[in-house]
């Protein structure tokens, strides 16, 4: 990991190495925090924030579902990440905003804890490999089936929740696979452990919905945007799992993995075994959106303002 100079801390610029936490932190004991992942990339008018105004939203949203009031204004949480970019300077980052229960009372119920918030940015390149948005991953579908509705909130970003694809993502990577995919609790496909997924079969696209207890990702609603933009039909539904080995083509969404293609899951090949024509074209659109070469696509990039220059 490539360590910044800053990060933020409720409300506070602190250098990276005094950024703690006190260990009876609630969220470090029960998982009591939500967070996002967004990222920012290098564009010909300078660093951008990729659809900042949707994460920030959905880490309010995600604050909300477990009781947290966030002791900070959304454009004062929109107006730090730009300038912690800034002050580090940082021309593309991976940025973490997290909202959780500070020291306070020991015990479950968290609602006497403080609400802490921090924000740090450092640079990371893509989580799955440029060799693996080039040529596709191998995946492969884990034992662990995603978590349910009915016993957490699988559309919110909740710390907590990730022990769920932290356990799918070590079985993956210990079966020699890139990454690992969940079903949910009915046995249809869900996502991978950071992101979501599509198929691809004569020429239609399809994606699980909210009934797969998937989180709701940003990428994802932006994949939809520019296939059904290219004149794609893109329909949300259940996806049995044997769909994934008929398939033509898959590719997942994420931040952290931006558009990857899957060549491979549980060893079968997938189409071809390489890249169909349409991951391509949308990863093509989707590529140039993310680094600011999209006109139609621009307001999804949310500048960082650039230094005054001196007279
Ligand atoms: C479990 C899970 N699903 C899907 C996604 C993709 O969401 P987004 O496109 O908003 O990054 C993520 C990453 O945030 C995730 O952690």
């Amino acid at each position: 990991m490539n360590q910044a100079d800053l990060i933020w801390m409720n409300g506070e610029f602190v250098a990276w190495e005094d950024a703690k936490v006190h260990v009876l932190t609630h969220a470090l004991h029960y998982g009591t925090g939500v967070f996002e992942g967004v990222r920012a990339y290098e564009t010909a008018r300078g660093a951008a924030v990729f659809r900042h105004q949707d994460h920030i939203d959905r880490l309010f949203k995600s604050a909300q579902m477990y009781y947290m009031d966030v002791p900070f204004s959304k454009e004062q949480i929109r107006e730090a990440t730009l300038d912690l970019i800034a002050r580090n300077s940082l021309k593309s980052c991976y940025i973490r905003p997290v909202v959780y229960r500070g020291a306070g009372p020991m015990g479950l119920y968290p609602l006497d804890c403080p609400v802490d918030v921090f924000i740090a940015v450092w640079q990371w390149g893509s989580y799955l490999g440029d060799e693996g948005k080039r040529n596709g991953i191998r995946a492969g579908v884990v034992s662990w089936r995603k978590i349910g509705q009915d016993a957490l909130i699988p559309l919110a970003k909740a710390n907590g929740q990730y022990l769920n694809s932290v356990l799918a993502k070590v079985e993956s990577e210990k079966a020699g696979f890139e990454e690992g995919i969940l079903l949910d609790q009915r046995g249809f496909v869900c996502e991978g452990t950071g992101e979501n997924l599509f198929i691809v079969k004569d020429g239609k696209i399809a994606t699980p919905g909210f009934n797969s207890s998937i989180l709701g990702g940003i990428n994802r609603l932006s994949a939809i945007t520019i296939a059904r933009d290219l004149g794609y039909e893109v329909v949300e539904r259940d996806v049995a799992r044997g769909e994934l080995y008929l398939a033509d083509e898959i590719y997942m969404t994420g931040t952290a993995a931006e558009l990857t293609p899957i060549r491979e899951i549980d060893n079968q090949p997938i189409g071809t075994g390489e890249p169909g024509p349409i991951t391509r074209a949308v990863q093509e659109v989707f590529e140039d959106a993310l680094h600011g070469r999209s006109e139609r696509y621009a307001d999804w990039l949310d500048l960082v303002p650039q230094p005054a220059s001196a007279p």
